[in-house]
Formats: C-alpha cells, sequence, structure tokens
C-alpha cells in the first residue's frame, strides 16, 4: 500500500494506474476508521481495481462552534485498516496542502440545504463540497463511495457531480450498526456510559416511524413524528430534527404516498454530542 501526502504524488501514482486501464475508486474518510468505513472500502473493492482512501479532517465543513480540534485523529490505526482491507494508495494532505492560500470561490447551494443538517450546520455542505470536489479534481476517480449515514450529504455529492459533469460513478455504503441498532459514527467515542445507553433511541425513533407510516399511509405525518419526539425527550435526547422528506429534492413531506422514495431522518443531541441517523423507504419496505 502506497502512502502519499502531496497532490502532486498523488497525480504522479495515479496517472500511471490509469495508464494500466485500472478502474480507480475512492473512498474519502476524515481517518478515525470503523467499521462503517470498512464497509465502503470493502464495496468499493469490489467494484475497483486500485482502491485510494483519503484521510483528511477538512476544517472548512466545522462551524465556529463545532468539534473540529478534538475530532479524533488515529493515523497509525486508520493506516493498519487500509493495509487491512487491501487499499491500493492512502492520500493524508494537511490542511497546507489542500488549502494553501485563502479560497477565494466556493460553491453556493441552492434549496437543499434548508433543511436536516444544513438548518443547523450552516456552511458545513458548502465545506464538504469544496473538499469532494478538490479530492474529485485530485483523484480523477472512476467510482467513488460515500455512506448512507450522511444521506444529506450524498444527495449534495451527487448533484455536484451531475451539474458540475464530473466523470464519477457514485456508489452508497448502506449504515453499518452496532448490535443495538446505534449508526457506527467516529463521533460515538465522545458518547459516555449512560449517553451510549440511550444513544439507540434515535434508529428506534426512524423505525418506528418507518413502521407506523407503511401500516397507515393516510396518517399525517406530523402525528407520527411528533409522538417519537416525545418519546425521545423524554429520555433526554434533544431533537435537532426529525423529518420525513423526499429523496429528490429533500424537501418535507405533509402526506407520503406509498412508492415513491423518502428519507426519514434525525439529529439528536445526547449530551454535547449530536448524532445523525436515517432510513431510507419507500413506505412499502424499509431498507
Ligand atoms: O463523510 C465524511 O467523512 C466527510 O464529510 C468527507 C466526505 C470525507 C468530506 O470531508
Amino acid at each position: 500500500m502506497k502512502e502519499v501526502l502531496s497532490i502532486t504524488g498523488v497525480r504522479n501514482e495515479l496517472s500511471a494506474v490509469r495508464a494500466r486501464g485500472e478502474l480507480i475508486g475512492l473512498v474519502p474518510t476524515m481517518g478515525a476508521l470503523h467499521d462503517g468505513h470498512v464497509h465502503l472500502i470493502r464495496k468499493m473493492k469490489e467494484q475497483a481495481s486500485f482502491v485510494v482512501v483519503t484521510v483528511f479532517v477538512n476544517p472548512t465543513q466545522f462551524g465556529p462552534n463545532e468539534d473540529y480540534s478534538k475530532y479524533p485523529r488515529t493515523r497509525d490505526y486508520d493506516r493498519q485498516i487500509c493495509e487491512q482491507e487491501g487499499a491500493d494508495l492512502v492520500f493524508y494532505p494537511d490542511v497546507e496542502e489542500m488549502y494553501p492560500a485563502e479560497q477565494a470561490i466556493g460553491l453556493t447551494i441552492a434549496g437543499l440545504t434548508d433543511h436536516l443538517c444544513g438548518k443547523s450546520r450552516p456552511g458545513h455542505f458548502a465545506g464538504v463540497l469544496q473538499v469532494v470536489n478538490k479530492l474529485f479534481n485530485i483523484t480523477q476517480p472512476d467510482l467513488a463511495i460515500f455512506g448512507q449515514k450522511d444521506i444529506q450529504q450524498f444527495v449534495l455529492i451527487d448533484r455536484m457531480v451531475q451539474e458540475f459533469n464530473h466523470p464519477i460513478r457514485l456508489l452508497i455504503g448502506e449504515t453499518v450498526r452496532e448490535a443495538d441498532g446505534l449508526a457506527m459514527s467516529s463521533r460515538n467515542t465522545y458518547l459516555n456510559r449512560q449517553e451510549r445507553k440511550r444513544a439507540p433511541l434515535l434508529y428506534d425513533a426512524l423505525t418506528m416511524i418507518c413502521g407506523k407510516l407503511t401500516g397507515h399511509p393516510e396518517l399525517a405525518v406530523s402525528e407520527v413524528v411528533d409522538e417519537q419526539e416525545r418519546r425521545l425527550k423524554a429520555n433526554d435526547l434533544k431533537i435537532d430534527y426529525l423529518s420525513v422528506v423526499n429523496f429528490s429534492d429533500l424537501q418535507p413531506v405533509v402526506h407520503i404516498v406509498p412508492g415513491n422514495r423518502y428519507i426519514v431522518a434525525g439529529a439528536v443531541y445526547n449530551g454535547p454530542t449530536r448524532l445523525i441517523d436515517n432510513l431510507i423507504t419507500d413506505f412499502k419496505q424499509i431498507s
């Protein structure tokens, strides 16, 4: 496995790989790898002949009061995971390499960030698209994979790929869960014992909303969601959002139409830690 720190180094390595006719698959990460990332690497290995993992904690996607400085950095462990999973190249740029000067040009996003995480994390997705756009240009992959847990991120990157004509096929990696249903996340390491115990309640709430609307599609979405909000609050979880939105434009819905594609998504503060999760469903069958 090659380890590369510079953009020039990655470009040189990958132009040789491309010249051999290999299919390049990109797995962008912020490190602190867990089984969710392992799933992404494995899924990419099934599709691409040369797998590139990037490890970069991107400062531009963190708000001023967010956890950029305390975000876990586990470089040796990350290297071991990448090696063990058969990644071919790991790119670890530092901040100066990615942002050598003040960036004058940014992406503005219309509409798609009015709800869900975009509402409470202003600027977050502009930072995500900025870095992903750079990583796409630096590595020029044939395929790239992102986890379902960050579903709004996936929908926005998909839009960027279409609107900016990146010749990249996107894959989505299913959310990997702990035995009690908690979605794996690097931020789970912040939870104390009590917070960890109640953390799966978010997944429970999403599952209940899916189940109830699948059985009773005539109900108002707000009625079903409110019931779960009350349950989460009663268990000391502070709701950021709990919502059912259209998959395509991320707009909240009042009533569902079975057969259409939706996202049932939630974000809660569990102590100081913000947890997110979602299910994609057509309200006929939960996926
Ligand atoms: O999902 C993540 O880990 C990050 O948002 C990403 C896509 C690597 C961009 O920094």
